[in-house]
Formats: C-alpha cells, sequence, structure tokens
C-alpha cells in the first residue's frame, strides 16, 4: 500500500480514536460522506472558525457578519444560476458499476504526473545537497518541464471542453490518457453526463401548496440577497464586505476522503463589494490576505499554493485556488473568485427589487463588483488535523504520536496533573483548574504514571501539562511541560495564567497577518 494511504487511514483513525470526528450514525454503520464532531473536534471547529471571524470581521472595520437562513426562497437559485449549471460532469465505469466526476478522474491522473516532479526535485536536492536550488531546478530541468507542459496541457484541455459543455471531449481524454476504473482496472466507460449537484426538499404541510426548496449548496447567497439591506442598516460604504459561516450541502458524486469532500459541510464566506473596474486589484490583495491568514498559524509555507482555474464558475472573471497538501496531494483548500456583478444582477433582475449601490464620489448609482473568498470549514479542519498529526523518534529510541495542532486551536490548551492521588495534591491541582477554566479549556487528568499521562495528552493536542507535585505544597510552584519541545520549566503557580494565555492567545497570531 501506498505510504500516503498509510497516513491518511492514520489521520482518520486517530481522529475518531481521540474523540474529534465520528462517522454519522455509526451505529447503523454510517452515512456515506456524512461526519459528527465529537468533543475535541467542536472546540477545534469552533477556534478555526473564530480565527477567521476575527481576521474577517473583528479586525476589519468595514467586514460586517451576518447569519442567513439555510432555506431560500427557491428563485435565488433559479437567479444564482445552481438550477442550471451547478453541475459536476459524472462518468459511470460499465464494468465496475462505479460512479465517478469525470474531472476529479482526469485531475487524479495529472497529481500522479505533479507527483513525478516531485521525485525528481527529492532526487536532485539529495545530490545537490546544500547549494540545491529548488526554484531554478523546477524552471530548467528538461524532464521537470516536460512533466510540468504534459499536467498544464491536460488541465487546459480539460477546462476548455467543460467550459464549452463539449462532454464528449471530456471522455475522449479520458480514454487517450488511458484512464482506469480505479477500483477494476477496467477502461470500458460509458459517456460524460451533466449531474445537478443541489438536494431538494419540501415546505409547507400539504402535497398541492407544498413549495420546492432547495438546501442551500452555498452561504454567499444568503449575502447577495442581503446586500441592500445591510449597506442601509450598516450604512456601508464601498468597498465593504459581508461575512458569514454556515452549513451547506451538495449531492457530492465522489464523497470520499473523509472530512475533504462531504455532502453536509460548513463554510466561510465573504463576499467584498467594489467598484467596477477594481476587481483585478482587489482579487490580487485578497490572494494575498488570505494566504497570510493561512500562513500565520505556522504549517509550513511549502504546504501552501495557488492554482489558477483553467475552468472558470459561470459567474466569476477570475479565480484562484489556494491549495494545501493533505496527505493524499495538494488539493483546493479555499477559493477567491472575482464575481463581477453576476449575482447581484441576476438577483435585479429576477425579483425586479435594484440592488445598486449610490456612490457619493461617483455621483451615480451601479450595481458593485463582487469579489468572494470561501474556505469550506471541514477542509481547514482536515488541513490543521492532518498536519499535525506526527510521529516522533525519541532520543532514548521510543517513539511518541503527537498532535501539534497550532496552539490557538489546540481544544484544550492544558492538562492539570497531580503527581499522585492523595497528600492534597489533587486539591492544589483542582483549585488551579478553577482558576484556569475562566480564560481557557483545561481538564483535569490523574489516572496513570505522569509519563503516560504526558503521552495522552500529546495525542490529544493538549499544547501544556501542569504537573503539581509535593514542591508545590512547600514554594507555590509547578511544573510546566510544553507539548513541542517536551521541555519542562519549573514556575510559580501565580504564573501559569500569564504563560499559557501568551502562546494561545489569538491576538498574538493574528498579529502576524
Ligand atoms: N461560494 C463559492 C463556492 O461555494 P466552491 O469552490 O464551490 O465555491 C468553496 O466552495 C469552498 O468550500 C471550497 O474551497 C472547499 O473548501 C469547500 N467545499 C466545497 N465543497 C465541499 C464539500 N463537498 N465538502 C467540504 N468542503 C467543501
Amino acid at each position: 500500500m501506498a505510504k500516503q494511504e498509510d497516513v491518511f487511514k492514520k489521520v482518520i483513525s486517530h481522529a475518531k480514536e481521540y474523540g474529534y470526528v465520528f462517522q454519522s450514525s455509526e451505529i447503523y454503520d454510517g452515512l456515506s460522506a456524512v461526519y459528527d464532531y465529537a468533543q475535541n473536534g467542536v472546540e477545534l471547529k469552533k477556534n478555526i472558525r473564530e480565527y477567521w471571524w476575527q481576521a474577517m470581521v473583528q479586525l476589519n472595520d468595514n467586514i460586517v457578519g451576518i447569519d442567513a437562513a439555510i432555506f431560500m426562497h427557491p428563485t435565488t437559485w433559479k437567479a444564482s444560476g445552481h438550477v442550471d449549471a451547478f453541475n459536476d460532469p459524472l462518468i459511470d465505469n460499465k464494468d465496475s458499476k462505479k460512479r465517478y466526476r469525470a474531472d476529479v478522474l482526469i485531475e487524479d491522473h495529472v497529481a500522479k504526473i505533479e507527483a513525478k516532479i516531485d521525485k525528481e526535485v527529492t532526487k536532485a536536492a539529495k545530490r545537490f545537497g546544500d547549494s540545491f536550488d529548488k526554484k531554478q531546478f523546477l524552471e530548467t530541468n528538461q524532464r521537470v518541464l516536460d512533466y510540468q507542459a504534459k499536467a498544464d496541457g491536460i488541465l487546459k484541455r480539460m477546462g476548455k471542453s467543460l467550459e464549452n459543455e463539449d462532454l464528449a471531449d471530456v471522455k475522449a481524454l479520458i480514454e487517450e490518457l488511458g484512464i482506469a476504473c480505479p477500483l477494476s482496472g477496467s477502461k470500458n466507460w460509458t459517456d460524460v453526463k451533466q449531474f445537478n449537484l443541489m438536494f431538494g426538499t419540501k415546505l409547507g404541510a400539504s402535497a398541492d401548496s407544498a413549495m420546492d426548496l432547495y438546501l442551500r449548496p452555498e452561504t454567499a447567497q444568503g449575502i447577495f440577497v442581503n446586500f441592500l439591506n445591510v449597506q442601509k442598516t450598516g450604512r456601508m460604504k464601498i468597498p465593504f464586505g459581508i461575512a458569514q459561516t454556515g452549513k451547506a450541502f451538495r449531492n457530492e458524486i465522489v464523497a470520499r476522503q473523509f472530512i475533504f469532500r462531504m455532502r453536509e459541510f460548513e463554510q466561510m464566506e465573504m463576499q467584498y463589494f467594489i467598484k467596477p473596474g477594481t476587481q483585478q486589484e482587489w482579487y490580487e490583495k485578497w490572494k494575498e490576505k488570505r494566504l497570510k491568514w493561512h500562513l500565520s498559524l505556522g504549517m509550513g509555507e511549502d504546504n501552501y499554493r495557488f492554482h489558477d482555474h483553467e475552468k472558470l464558475a459561470h459567474y466569476a472573471d477570475a479565480a484562484a485556488d489556494i491549495e494545501f497538501k493533505f496527505p493524499f496531494g495538494f488539493k483546493e483548500l479555499e477559493g477567491i473568485h472575482s464575481r463581477t456583478d453576476f449575482d447581484l444582477s441576476q438577483h435585479e433582475e429576477y425579483s425586479g427589487k435594484k440592488l445598486q449601490y449610490f456612490d457619493p464620489e461617483e455621483n451615480k448609482s451601479y450595481v458593485p463588483y463582487v469579489l468572494e473568498t470561501s474556505i469550506g470549514l471541514d477542509r481547514m479542519f482536515l488541513a490543521v488535523f492532518s498536519n499535525s498529526l506526527k510521529e516522533e523518534e525519541l532520543e532514548n529510541g521510543t517513539t511518541r504520536t503527537v498532535l501539534k495542532i497550532p496552539a490557538v486551536l489546540a481544544p484544550t490548551k492544558a492538562a492539570v496533573l497531580p503527581l499522585l492521588k492523595r497528600d492534597g495534591l489533587p486539591e492544589v491541582a483542582q483549585k488551579l483548574i478553577d482558576e484556569l477554566k475562566w480564560d481557557f479549556n483545561v481538564i483535569y487528568d490523574e489516572k496513570d504514571a505522569v509519563g503516560r499521562r504526558y503521552r495522552r495528552q500529546d495525542a490529544a493536542g493538549t499544547p501544556f501539562c501542569v504537573t503539581v507535585d509535593h514542591q508545590t505544597l512547600e514554594d507555590d510552584t509547578v511544573t510546566i511541560r510544553h507539548r513541542d519541545t517536551m521541555e519542562q520549566q519549573r514556575v510559580k503557580l501565580s504564573e501559569v495564567k500569564e504563560i499559557i494565555s501568551k502562546e494561545v492567545d489569538m491576538r498574538y497570531w493574528l498579529q502576524k497577518i
């Protein structure tokens, strides 16, 4: 089995074992691509959401938040283009009877070509040692250039075919590339067809008066239909943004890869309303701003890259993904889309209401253009969780499993451990818990030897362990152990809160953006 798959399996089993993510309705054998967040997962998710919200809403005085309903008037989805164009190209394998997204099959093929580039880089880095210049190598090595040209050519052709709705050419491309069903190895494919991803439901009790509704496939439309309400009541001046986080639903054809692609998921989206003609400038600015947000978490610069879209969604004039290196390779984590005035103009047309902004500087009204940043909360969770999980060899020859979640996002900030369950140590530990719990999540743990408790907290992702021992009773000092370095410091009981606060405070982390 490929090593990548092993790593990913470990991520999934660790997420379950340490109370982060469970399969939905597991006692009934689960529901495909639907997951529940457990006691630690819900805290990590909440912290990621808060980290995003503070960066977008709290720290930008021209961005405000809303929380729109999941149910929206059905015309919303006609106007937005989702009824007609929110489709994925699907293809079935006639032998295995398995259904795939045609574009994903092609992208997976391209990912294999890109993996060859990575291999060349690793080989060259070994050969040249310290003098290795990765950038220069990527730009000059002929084999790498050939692989890159091949990958780019495939994506370009796929993008064009999808844009032109030329599904026959998408099938032809799959056949030319010799792509086989990953399950059966068969190359016996059906034609490519379009499949709408929205879930339908009904509003109302009686069969004849019930209204057909959709579960929203993106949160963005709740922002567009509220644009004028927010602009007027908030007296917002362009440029300004509206942000929200919330559930979205898509009937994904290929729902695999754990919480990477789910049927019910959460988005964190921001629409930035701008003057027409300034979209290129804001597009570049928001690309840079969002990348900085990601980098502020210290998960490694090399784990991110931009991918500019060849195939643009029906509403965009430019779009890029911030891709992250997941255990199964670089994949989309966040999208930055220049959505033009498409959505507001469509809603004007379908609702018959003006959705315009009077610009006092220009002395005229116009439909603003929109720059969107859109990130999946669950995908961000997976990025943080998978990147944090490490197996480390220790100096004494043993290994430890440690979840190095950035301290600001960790579900529990500290565990307080009495060295023994007697001599008044549990009482002192409990008193410390009672003081710390007003500021952050802390837990008490007295079971097993202290070394085993450290390991347990390492694996759960707790950045600090505070140990109360007999010396504490004499001089009011405790030991603080740091998860990532395993270093231990002797500090005063009265200093514990400040030491931990400094490292988990959002302000300290967000100052880097
Ligand atoms: N409003 C624009 C929009 O929805 P998108 O690229 O379709 O754009 C934005 O989705 C983000 O939402 C993606 O970058 C991804 O992080 C997340 N996302 C999309 N589909 C998802 C799914 N099925 N499961 C989990 N996250 C998903």
